[in-house]
């Protein structure tokens, strides 16, 4: 099934490829505990779903996820709710803005237009706000299985440090709220969304962890599916026209998966049927998605001849 190419000495090839790249982008500076990260780190971690890994550079370097992690809120508000009860609350739509953007939010009455921006993954988390007793301890009892690593944890000074700058997010949550679009304490889900956001993992750890989206729904490791196939695939819809915000018609031009980013520079790309590849080097594009990584998993989706279109 896979291109006989795919190895370990592939991966370190594309990182030789790709790291003259690095100094043409810029660390988030945002959030100021993400600023001190080194530009320098790059690394790449493939996991397929038969459980084979493949990884080059700093593939075992633990960063923050950032907003890669709502996908993981999407997955478990899907096991807590129904379908529509979701969706009436937030769209399936591109923004066709930044991430954090608050105009289209006041002008379509607080309905976030996906899950990937900030105020749907708000959204989300305040569904999971009230639905779960501890949603912080269960986000990091279903990645600790789902990486098979127990010790991954936050980053306790990541996650201040966003909550110490939350103007814009909270904003975004007030405005949610005085449209009737926003159920508990805006101050409690904010600290469960910066938690989740500054989940530490490494890219191999990504790659193992998303592989259920490329193995409808299934994790490696485990006889229990966390989706349905058909909601992997809808998951995976979603990423190809919210996952890169502003640059999700870019990247699927550029990659052809389905793909998620993080200001942590991080981005994990889903090969359905076959695998997720996780990539990491923290210098961002004016979209806020990680440069050389997409450089990365360009080639790679040229030299392994993967795409879903
Ligand atoms: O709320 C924020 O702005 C960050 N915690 C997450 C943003 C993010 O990762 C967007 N991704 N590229």
């Amino acid at each position: 099934m896979l291109g006989t190419e795919l190895d370990n000495s592939l991966l370190e090839d594309i990182l030789t490829q790709v790291r003259p790249l690095i100094g043409r982008g810029k660390v988030a500076g945002y959030i100021p505990a993400l600023a001190d990260v080194s530009p320098y780190n790059l690394g790449i971690a493939v996991c397929t779903t038969s459980g084979e890994t493949f990884s080059a550079g700093d593939a075992d370097s633990r960063f923050s996820i950032q907003s890669i992690s709502k996908v993981l809120s999407l997955t478990l508000a899907l096991t807590r709710y129904q379908e529509s009860e979701i969706w009436q609350r937030v769209g399936k739509e591109p923004s066709g803005q930044p991430f954090n953007s608050l105009v289209q939010l006041e002008l379509e009455q607080g309905k976030p237009r996906n899950p990937f921006i900030n105020p749907g993954a708000l959204v989300v988390c305040d569904l999971l706000q009230t639905r779960l007793t501890a949603p912080r301890q269960r986000m990091l009892e279903v990645v600790r299985q789902l990486a098979g690593m127990p010790d991954i944890n936050y980053d306790r000074d990541v996650a201040r440090s966003e909550f110490e700058h939350s103007d814009r997010n909270a904003a975004i949550a007030y405005l949610m709220k005085s449209f009737g679009n926003f159920d508990n304490d805006v101050i409690t889900v904010l600290q469960t969304y910066f938690h989740y956001c500054a989940l530490r993992m490494s890219c191999a750890e990504l790659a193992r962890t998303f592989v259920y989206l490329a193995n409808k729904g299934q994790p490696l490791g485990s006889d229990d599916a966390l989706l349905e196939p058909r909601q992997a695939r809808q998951i995976n819809a979603l990423m190809v026209t919210s996952g890169m915000y502003d640059g999700a018609g870019e990247f699927a031009y550029r990659v052809g998966m389905p793909g998620k980013s993080g200001v942590g520079g991080g981005i994990i790309a889903i090969v359905p049927g076959e695998m997720c590849i996780a990539v990491w080097s923290p210098e961002l594009d004016a979209a806020g998605n990680s440069l050389a990584g997409t450089a990365a998993l360009e080639k790679l989706a040229q030299r392994i001849g993967r795409s879903i279109f």
